[in-house]
């Protein structure tokens, strides 16, 4: 049991970082273990079935190495495999991250609000019922950024991806959801594009929801030392990570 009562955070390979930051804020006492599948990366141009395929490999790990939590740090392994791991590990709190279209709504009345995500992300159901239960379908722009989030994980330059998909956008919005966690690592890129736009992403929002629930089952840490941080990856360095989680 090599990660007994740690956290196990996943995501298709460095986005997750952005997430893991967030998490480490909110709650710096627990200790987390961080798998980055990037041999398998980008999920976010698989199907459904193959998401799924690769999550559970990695939650059936974490598990049975003793994690007490899992934390979905990929939007797009939200939105295609969180029903199925919640089914399989109905004790284990399983938080997933998802567009913060909600707050972005509420916050920017009739605003036009564009959300970036992966063609999985966008496509699958839930997007689809979080936009309607919104009733924003007008004003939520869904904007798929097919080969961003790959050019992020292999250190490539984004600029000619972004100006393809934002351009058409340019000066026109003013508030930007970050659907997927790859994606807070250009922030500067995108506003050299679109302007000085306002961005939302869900890293904190799942930070409390993994507070609340460890909190409700009695599974926070109750030591005042900082945890320990651990990383795994399908392929990269490990110290690869580490740098992402200092930048
Ligand atoms: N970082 C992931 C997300 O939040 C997906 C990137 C990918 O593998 O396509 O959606």
């Amino acid at each position: 049991m090599k990660y007994k009562d740690y956290i196990g955070v996943f995501d298709s390979g460095v986005g997750g970082i952005n997430v893991l930051k967030e998490l480490i804020r909110v709650l710096p006492n627990e200790n987390y273990i961080y798998y980055g599948d990037s041999l398998h990366a980008p999920y976010g141009n698989k199907t459904k079935q193959e998401i799924i395929k690769y999550s559970l490999n990695i939650v059936n790990d974490l598990v049975k190495n003793g994690v007490k939590a899992i934390v979905i740090a990929c939007n797009t392994a939200t939105s295609a495999a969180a029903s199925e791991i919640r089914k399989q590990y109905p004790k284990i709190p399983i938080i997933g991250i998802e567009p913060a279209i909600k707050p972005a709504v509420i916050e920017n009345p009739r605003k036009k609000i564009l959300v970036l995500a992966t063609k999985a992300t966008i496509e699958f159901e839930k997007f689809h019922t979080l936009r309607n239960s919104l009733n924003a379908q007008n004003r939520v722009i869904p904007v798929i950024c097919e080969g961003l989030a790959e050019a992020i994980e292999n250190n490539k330059d984004p600029k000619d991806l972004l100006k393809k998909y934002l351009l058409p956008y340019k000066n026109k919005i003013s508030i930007v959801v970050l659907g997927c966690t790859h994606y807070p690592f250009v922030k500067k890129e995108i506003k050299s594009i679109l302007g000085n736009v306002r961005f939302y992403d869900g890293a904190y929002g799942t930070a409390l929801n993994l507070k609340r629930q460890l909190s409700n089952k009695n599974l926070l840490n109750i030591s005042n030392q900082k945890g320990v941080i651990l990383f795994e990856s399908s392929n990269h360095t490990k110290s690869l990570y580490k740098q992402f989680l200092i930048q």
